[in-house]
Parts: structure tokens; sequence; C-alpha cells
């Protein structure tokens, strides 16, 4: 093979990069992965493939969720971070990808703009896989639609409520909303409203936007919030704190969401900040499980992408 760009590979970059249809493969098969893994049957179909994990920021869920789930499919996973790797050094990352996918199977980054992964992806011989960037964290919302359909079925024509920042976890419902056809209610202080363009969407006839939260929270099927300030926009922090002070998911916004409604939060969790206490340790939140789901549902994309549709 050339020095040149490689691209016929299936990558995970943005929720946009599958079809309904594949998610509907995804969330079958991660059903079918989580119940064996809770049998504890063993299933190593990626048995002597190598999971290349980088990091350009910090993360819990999403590097145990991503080692612990290549070594449970029969693989192994290594971990690279800017810090001590060339990657922090200056090399180029059309470089970086060259090396780094001969070396493995399979590459999931965490990173700043989202230009970085593409870029990345357009050098690799192999699947890449979004781990966050400042624009979307689609493994997330994998996972937190996996959790839904889990407590209550299917997703479509429901209406999920973002409170807060129109951050990547934000951009990323509202990609999957248009996908998987359901509505988003979006409300963030003045200043902070959805970028349509940055969030990659087709159009606006997915989500509605509101300026005060608890109007947004109205009949919600899902309400579900964020950090104020995301990695990377840290020097923010006070001008954030004082403008997002009034979106913080509590008590009276549930009350207003359907009886049924489920609370998320991608975390970590900042108590008092963007959520209550009572709100993400009450009847409600399934965070927890939603955390759990994230090992689940990227086990399945990976065997995804590196295998096909699997039965069985
Ligand atoms: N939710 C999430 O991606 O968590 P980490 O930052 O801990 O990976
Ligand atoms: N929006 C947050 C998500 C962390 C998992 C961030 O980017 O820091």
């Amino acid at each position: 093979m050339s020095g040149a760009h490689v691209m016929n590979h299936k990558h995970f970059l943005q929720f946009r990069d599958f079809t309904a249809d594949e998610f509907d493969y995804l969330f079958a098969r991660t059903r079918v992965i989580k119940d064996r893994f809770k049998r504890y049957e063993k299933h190593h179909p990626l048995a002597d493939r190598t999971l290349v994990m980088i990091f350009e920021k910090a993360s819990t869920r999403t590097r145990l969720s991503f080692e612990a789930g290549m070594q449970q499919l029969g693989g192994a996973a290594i971990y690279l971070n800017t810090r001590d790797s060339q990657l922090g050094r200056g090399e180029p990352v059309e470089d970086a990808a060259q090396v780094i996918s001969r070396m493995c199977d399979i590459v999931m980054i965490r990173t700043f703009e989202q230009d970085i992964i593409e870029r990345f992806a357009s050098h690799s011989r192999v699947p890449v896989i979004n781990g966050l960037t400042n624009e979307y964290h689609p493994c997330q919302i994998l996972a937190d639609i996996f959790t839904f359909i889990e407590h209550r079925g299917p997703i479509a024509g429901k209406t999920v409520t973002w409170i807060g920042d129109s951050n990547n976890v934000c951009n990323t419902w509202l990609q999957a909303a248009e996908l998987l056809d359901f509505n988003v209610h979006v409300s963030t202080p003045p200043g902070y409203e959805v970028e349509p363009e940055r969030a990659g969407l087709f159009g606006t006839s997915h989500f509605e936007e509101f300026p005060d939260p608890i109007e947004a929270c109205r009949s919600a099927d899902l309400v579900t919030t964020d950090v104020w300030t995301s990695m990377g926009f840290e020097a923010e922090n006070d001008e954030r704190r004082r403008a997002f002070a009034d979106w913080c998911v509590d008590a009276d916004m549930m009350r207003v969401a359907r009886p049924e409604a489920l609370f998320m939060h991608c975390l970590p969790a900042h108590r008092g900040e963007e959520v209550t206490a009572e709100v993400i340790d009450g009847p409600q939140s399934v965070v927890w499980d939603e955390a759990e789901n994230r090992l689940h549902a990227q086990k399945a994309l990976m065997e995804y992408l590196l295998l096909g549709r699997l039965e069985g």
C-alpha cells in the first residue's frame, strides 16, 4: 500500500456516520453482548486484534470502557496520551495516523477540534472512533439511547430535553434526533445557543430552543444535562458559572416533565451546578446504567467496525 490517503474504512467520527438501520443493529447487538457479559459467557470475536486509544484530554469512563471492552472481546488495548508520546511534540497528525494504523486494528481518539480526528481518519488504514472532540461525543449518545431503549422502549417520537451548554454532547443528541426521528428541546443561557452548522445538522426540524429551562422540560421523556465548562474551555469557567446559574436541573424541572421521565448525565457531574443532588441521586436518574452501557455499546461498535454484522 502506498502512503496515499486510505479512505475505504468505516469510521465513527460523528453520529451521522451511521444510518438508522445500522443503529438498530447496534442497539440490538448491545443487548446481546450485555446479556452474555452478565452471564459470564466468554465472547472473543476480536482475539488477536489491537485497539490503540489516544487521549489528548482526561477520561475515566471512556478509557475504562474501551480498554476493558477490548480485553473482554479477546483483544488488547494500548493507551497513548499527548504528554508522553510524540503527538505532544508536534508530529503531524497525518504521519501519526500512518504509523499508528500500521500497528493496530482499530483506533479510538479523544482530542480537541473535530478536524484533527477527520485528518487522522483520512490517513488511517483502520477504523477510527471518536472518543470525544470539542464538537461531538458519539459513543456517549450511542450508550445513552441504548439506555433509554432499555428502560422505556423505542426513542422515535419521544422528547429529549437538553439543559445547559450547547456542547459536544448536545450536538450529538441533535444529530441523533434527526437520524432516529425524535425531538430535542434545548435551553441554553443567552449566547450559548445551538449552532446548527457546528452541530453538523441537516436542518432545524428536530429541535426547538426555549429561553426558559422549565418550559423546555415540559412533557419531556428524558431530561439531560452536562457540565457548564467542557474540557478545553477552562479559561471561560468564571464567566460560565455566572451565565449558567439558572440552568441547574432541579426537582421543579423534573416535575413538569412526564411522570415517567428519566434523567441522564454523561458524567462527571457537579452536584449543585448543572444538577441538584436530589435529581441525580433520585429515582428518575439512570446515570449509573448510562455509564455502564458505555462498555456494552462500544463493544458492539468495535465488533461491528471490525467484523460487520454478526448473529448469535
Ligand atoms: N462521559 C465520559 O465520556 O466520561 P469520561 O470523560 O470519564 O471518559
Ligand atoms: N462536555 C464534556 C463531556 C465530558 C465527558 C466535555 O467535553 O468536557
